[in-house]
């Protein structure tokens, strides 16, 4: 599958589904199973390249870690029961995994290796080492620490207080991993709240940790409970199909038991600002993560900005949101997204060039860009840029393009939505 064709048609997206897990929650439900003394279930987890990475790291470091379907079933070894790893560990393209883990290993007893793919070879890791090292920990990597392979001797941590310079989950919670182990106190101080599925997590299983404003406080920690963990459905997967439905006349789509923190949420927020027709409907929780069932009706979009706060709570549905503007009434802004740049890849240059491919007139700045609707994309031959977020939102962009569209390098869907393009089929018969 690595091309895939789109056919550009006014068929519109209509009926019921539900996307597979979160994948943040999916990867944090696997490394702190392993870390609960006694046995986990989780449920309705996302088997993914991503999340696959993160199962045979654990198992790597001796966790036995069964998958049944979207089951999966992790027989924790308490804080202190990992062992070394016998060869590198193969993160994949998985940033999660790695900067997760890297905060975990840093405390072990023991020396772990840490790689991954070309992709995830090229991102930042500093922002993880950095203050890692403050904590005591020694990890050596390519430019001075800062890329992979990484290896991680582990040594005993001091608690520290870090002022996160960028919002980021994946620093903070590799910070409040070692945390745990970490002799004191540790506090980590974020300028704009990210999301908080570690925090969450912890706390259902049993671990004190204490939130005030955009600060996170954790103690050493004796022991993490074992639980059953239900894993809602990820909104990143869900925000294809409410942007397809809203660009589309005539669709109307229910996405159920989506995880809706409100920290997730940003995207809603952005189509609704948007004019879009978006409305949650039968909120509940589960194990202290918010859900509910979101119904998305075709819309008359219009131009917004984004920016600030906004950012953080929708970073990884700039791209689709991007291809929501092509099919907007004036113009759309995005800035203080810098961060897009360091994802699986630069999404603001990948964004620009795809959607400048289709037609769409988009002009790109150092944090962002500005995206001047004009409701008709042409079908072009685009490449995927090795990211699945650049793949799928290219493709919901080729579903109302005239003509066909051609998905280069597609296969990178499986990172995030393997069943990805047969809902598309699905959801447009
Ligand atoms: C994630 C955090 C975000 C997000 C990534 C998943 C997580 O990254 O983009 O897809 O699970 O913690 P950053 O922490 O780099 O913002």
């Amino acid at each position: 599958m690595s091309k895939k064709i789109i056919k550009g048609s006014s068929t519109p997206f209509r009926g019921e589904i539900t996307p597979p897990g979160d994948k943040s929650i999916s990867h944090r439900s696997l490394i702190l199973g392993s870390l609960a003394n006694g046995h986990s279930v989780v449920k309705d987890f996302l088997i993914s390249d991503d999340t696959l990475s993160t199962a045979n790291a654990m198992r790597a470091l001796g966790i036995t870690i069964g998958i049944n379907g979207t089951q999966v079933d992790i027989t924790g070894k308490g804080l202190y029961g990992l062992s070394e790893p016998e060869k590198v560990i193969d993160c994949g393209n998985s940033g999660t995994t790695t900067r997760l883990l890297t905060g975990l290993l840093s405390a072990q007893t023991f020396t772990s290796i840490l790689d991954g793919d070309k992709y995830l070879q090229a991102r930042p890791m500093r922002r993880v080492v950095g203050p890692l090292s403050l904590m005591g920990a020694q990890i050596e990597g390519k430019e001075d620490g800062n890329k992979l392979p990484l290896t991680i001797t582990g040594k005993k941590l001091k608690g520290i207080r870090y002022e996160l310079p960028v919002a980021s989950a994946q620093v903070k919670s590799a910070i409040l991993l070692a945390g745990l182990y970490a002799d004191g106190e540790t506090e980590v101080i974020e300028p704009e709240p990210s999301r908080d599925h570690t925090e969450r997590m912890l706390s259902y299983l049993g671990v004190a940790i204490q939130k005030n404003g955009n600060s996170i406080k954790i103690n050493k920690t004796q022991e993490i409970n074992p639980g059953e963990i239900i894993v809602p459905a990820d909104i990143s997967s869900a925000a294809f199909f409410i942007v397809a439905a809203l660009i589309t006349p005539g669709s109307e789509v229910l996405i159920k038991n989506v995880g809706i923190s409100p920290l997730r949420t940003g995207i809603i927020d952005i189509l609704q600002n948007m004019g879009g027709d978006i409305e949650i409907i039968n909120q509940r929780e589960v194990n202290k993560e918010p859900i509910g069932d979101i119904l998305t009706r075709s819309s008359d979009l219009h131009g917004t900005e984004i920016s600030g706060e906004l950012i953080p709570k929708a970073i990884d549905e700039l791209p689709i949101a991007a291809v929501a503007a092509c099919f907007a009434e004036g113009e759309t802004r995005i800035r203080d997204a810098k961060e897009l740049r360091v994802k699986e890849t630069d999404r603001i240059k990948a964004m620009a060039t795809e959607l400048g491919k289709l037609g769409a007139r988009v002009l790109e700045f150092e944090d962002g860009m500005s995206i001047h609707g004009s409701r008709s994309l042409t079908g072009a031959v685009c490449s995927s840029w090795g990211d699945h977020r650049i793949a799928m939102s290219i493709a919901i962009a080729g579903t109302r393009a005239k003509g066909e569209t051609q998905i280069l390098d597609a296969e990178c869907v499986s990172v995030s939505y393997p069943g990805f393009f047969k809902i598309i089929d699905e959801l447009r018969q």
